[in-house]
């Protein structure tokens, strides 16, 4: 897994001239080796890296160039947290992944994206959700006209192993979230924001996916919910062995969720390390976190220039 970063992808080296956290994720960033991650994930055993996504460079509209050669990985067993503001480049890595670049006119034009060591630029979203990847959208994107319970079984569509084994994971989708089960015959756009994103969730679910890559699960949600929406994800992780991959802007929940982030900034990573590590580190609390030696401040208020020198420093 480590081929890549090893034969030097490009988050080992920020390029001259863009504002880069090089020293700063030197600090937090140990050598991504498996033992390493062993002990990230709290003891579990992490025996493989699932998703690989080396050095990739995403193009739309063949001109505008979104990705400039991102690399990361998510080990089974684990939620990887990929963070970063507006327009950072989060939710084209997810599609990148996922194949739903095309309809957008986007296109991955140099670098390579592995799941379980094998190739999958070229296979179609099905081909990958029969593999054990599936996407939630950002912004839930519900079937409104069909029932919550009905939305759920389009997630089962691919699934060849009979209406026992759906039924009863119909079942397990409706103790992680009893809302759903409440609601389960209300059309979907009536119901709330909040039970969207959980019905996005769940039919993900119904394919029995190994690895969820999760896009932006608190957009829109008050705090409440957004804690238990991450509460029943850890759940999911935990219990039922579901790997996820997390694209976030709240960089507080997230980290405290996740075990291992990667922050993108204008599309390259600038730093990536253990949750808890990037949780304590300046640069993260002052800009992500919202919090500094001089108490409470916005990433948007601070002079780019600020955050330069710091970096540099
Ligand atoms: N279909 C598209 N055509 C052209 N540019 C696009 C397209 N989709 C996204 N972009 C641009 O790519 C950049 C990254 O967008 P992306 O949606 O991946 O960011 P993001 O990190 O998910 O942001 P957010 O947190 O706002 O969802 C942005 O500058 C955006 O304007
Ligand atoms: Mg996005």
């Amino acid at each position: 897994m480590d081929a890549g970063r090893a034969a030097g992808g490009i988050n080992e080296s920020p390029p001259g001239g863009e504002v880069g956290l090089g020293a700063s994720r030197r600090a937090v960033r140990p050598p991504p080796r498996p033992e390493w991650r062993c002990e990230l994930l709290d003891g579990a055993k992490v025996e493989e890296t699932l998703l690989e996504v080396n050095n990739i460079e995403v193009i739309y509209n063949h001109v505008i160039l979104v990705l400039k050669g991102v690399s990361l990985s998510v080990p089974k067993g684990g939620i990887t947290a990929l963070l970063g503001g507006n327009g950072a480049g989060k939710t084209t890595t997810l599609k990148a992944v996922s194949n739903l670049l095309h309809s957008e006119r986007g296109e991955v034009t140099k670098g390579s994206i592995e799941y379980r060591g094998r190739r999958v630029q070229d296979l179609t979203p099905s081909d990958l959700v029969k593999m054990g990847v599936v996407q939630v959208m950002e912004g839930r994107h519900c079937f409104e006209h069909l029932t919550v319970e009905e939305n759920l079984m389009t997630g089962a569509y691919t699934r060849r192993d009979g209406a026992g084994a759906v039924a009863a994971d119909l079942e397990m989708v409706y103790n992680y979230f009893p809302r759903l089960k409440e609601r389960r015959k209300s059309q979907a756009g009536y119901t709330s924001g909040g039970e969207q994103q959980m019905c996005a969730i769940g039919r993900a679910l119904m394919s029995k996916p190994e690895t969820i890559l999760l896009d932006e699960p608190s957009m829109g949600l008050a705090p409440q919910l957004v804690e238990e929406i991450f509460g029943i994800v850890k759940d999911l992780n935990e219990k039922e062995g579901v790997s996820f991959l997390l694209a976030e802007q709240n960089t507080n929940v997230a980290l405290r969720f996740a075990h291992y982030g990667y922050i993108l900034e204008n599309g390259r990573v600038v730093m990536d390390g253990p949750a808890a590590d990037l949780r304590e580190n300046p640069d993260v609390k002052e800009f992500y976190l919202g919090v500094s030696e001089e108490g409470r401040k916005s990433f948007r208020d601070v002079r780019s220039y600020r955050r330069r020198k710091r970096w540099l420093s």
